[in-house]
C-alpha cells in the first residue's frame, strides 16, 4: 500500500556512520530544529554541550520555521529545551526487536522496546519495520487508565525524544494515572529503517547551510536555483529511500494510525488513548476517522486542520490566532499577578 500521493511524506535524516550511532533527526519539511544526538555513545557532559548547540540551532531556526505554512506550536519551538541532569545512555539497538512487546529497562525508571510491525499491512509477513516505544509507568497503580500515546509534532518529530524532554511533565499533568508512551513514527529517530537522503548529519548540515544563508529566495534569479536543489533532494530520497520497499512508500500518516492501534492491542488494550500536538494532531485526526470505535481519550493540542493538510493547501492555520491571543491572555490576567510578568487588571 502505498502512501497517497499528495500526503506531505517527511523524511527523518539521520546520519547513518558505519556504527549506526551518531544521529541527529532532522525533516525535510517542518522538523527542522534539530534533535539531540541518540544518546548511545555520547556522555552526559557531551550531551550538555550539544543541547547548547542545539539551543542555538533551535534559536536560529524559530525565524525560518515561521515563514514555513506550518503550525509551528510553542512546543515545536521550545521542545528542545531538555535538561542534561538524568540523561543516561542507551543503546537502543541493543533491543531485539519483537513482534510482541519486550520492556526493557532504560533511562533509569523507564521502559523501552522495539516492536516489529509490517511495512505493509497487506502483507504481514513481509519487510518490517522496528518501532522504537519508550514508556514512563503510571506512577498511580491505584487508578491506573492505560497508556497514552503521544506525538510532537513534525512531521518528523521523535515521540521518545519527547518522552525525554516533556514526558515527565505530561504524566504529572495526567494525574500519574497513565502510562506516558512516546513512539518514534514509521521513518523516525530510533525506528527502523529509517528516512534518510543523506549518508551523514555533514552532508544534510551542508545542505541546509546553503538554504539557512539565504542563498535562496524568491527573486527571479534565484527561483532556478531553488527549482534544481527540490530536484537534487528529490532524486536522493528516491534512491535512498524510494523503491517498492524503501520507507517512503510506507511512512504515511494513515500508517503510522494503524501502528498506534497495534501497539495498543499488544499492550492488551481496548482504546487508545491519545495526545498529539501540531503534526500530532493530523494524526489524532487521521485515527479518530480511521478507528471510531479505538478512541479512548484523545486530546489533538495547536490544531492543524486535517483536511486542509492533506489537501496541501495550509491556508488555515492561523484562522484562530487572534483567539489564541486573546485566550492567553485571559488565562495570564487569571493566573494573577505573581505568576504572570504580564498582568493587567484586565485581560483584553
Ligand atoms: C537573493 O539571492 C541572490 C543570490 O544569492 C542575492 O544576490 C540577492 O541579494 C538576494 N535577494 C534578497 C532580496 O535577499
Ligand atoms: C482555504 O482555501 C480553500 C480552497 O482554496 C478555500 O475554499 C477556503 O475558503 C480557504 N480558507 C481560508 C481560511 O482562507
Amino acid at each position: 500500500m502505498a502512501s497517497k500521493p499528495n500526503e506531505k511524506r517527511t523524511f527523518q535524516t539521520l546520519s547513518n556512520n558505519d556504527n549506526q550511532r551518531e544521529r541527529s533527526g532532522m525533516s525535510v519539511y517542518l522538523e527542522h530544529v534539530p534533535t539531540q544526538s541518540l544518546p548511545v555513545t555520547t556522555t552526559a557532559a557531551s550531551r550538555c554541550v550539544k543541547f547548547a548547540l542545539v539551543l542555538i540551532a533551535a534559536i536560529s531556526t524559530i525565524v525560518f520555521q515561521l515563514w514555513l505554512p506550518s503550525t509551528v506550536t510553542v512546543t515545536d519551538i521550545l521542545g528542545e529545551s531538555t535538561p542534561c541532569a538524568g540523561a543516561k545512555d542507551f543503546d537502543w539497538y541493543s533491543l531485539e526487536p519483537s513482534r510482541d512487546i519486550r520492556w526493557t529497562s532504560c533511562y533509569s525508571d523507564q521502559k523501552c522496546a522495539r516492536l516489529l510491525l509490517p511495512l505493509d499491512y497487506d502483507i504481514p509477513d513481509g519487510p518490517a519495520t522496528a518501532i522504537a516505544l519508550r514508556i514512563i509507568p503510571a506512577t498511580d497503580k491505584e487508578n491506573y487508565r492505560g497508556t497514552l500515546l503521544l506525538n510532537p509534532g513534525g512531521p518528523g518529530g521523535s515521540g521518545t525524544e519527547f518522552i525525554a524532554r516533556r514526558g515527565i511533565d505530561i504524566s504529572q499533568i495526567v494525574g500519574g494515572s497513565y502510562d506516558v508512551l512516546g513512539f518514534d513514527p514509521r521513518g523516525i529517530g530510533a525506528t527502523t529503517p529509517a528516512a534518510r537522503c543523506f549518508d551523514t548529519e555533514s552532508q544534510w548540515k551542508l545542505w541546509e547551510l546553503q538554504r539557512d544563508t539565504r542563498l535562496l529566495n524568491l527573486t527571479d534569479d534565484t527561483v532556478h536555483i531553488a527549482r534544481a536543489r527540490e530536484k537534487l533532494l528529490t532524486a536522493r530520497c528516491e534512491e535512498k529511500i524510494g523503491g517498492e520497499w524503501g520507507i517512503a512508500r510506507f511512512a504515511g500518516t494513515h500508517l503510522v494510525a494503524r501502528d498506534m492501534l497495534e501497539i495498543v492491542e499488544r499492550l492488551g488494550q481496548q482504546k487508545v488513548h491519545y495526545w498529539g500536538f501540531s503534526y500530532g494532531t493530523v494524526l489524532g485526526q487521521y485515527f479518530a476517522a480511521l478507528y471510531p470505535q479505538k478512541v479512548g481519550r484523545l486530546i489533538i493540542d495547536g490544531v492543524f486542520d486535517a483536511y486542509s493538510y492533506r489537501a496541501n493547501i495550509w491556508n488555515t492555520s492561523l484562522v484562530d490566532t487572534d483567539a489564541v491571543i486573546a485566550s492567553f491572555f485571559q488565562h495570564c490576567h487569571h493566573a494573577g499577578p505573581e505568576k504572570c510578568a504580564l498582568w493587567e487588571p484586565s485581560p483584553a
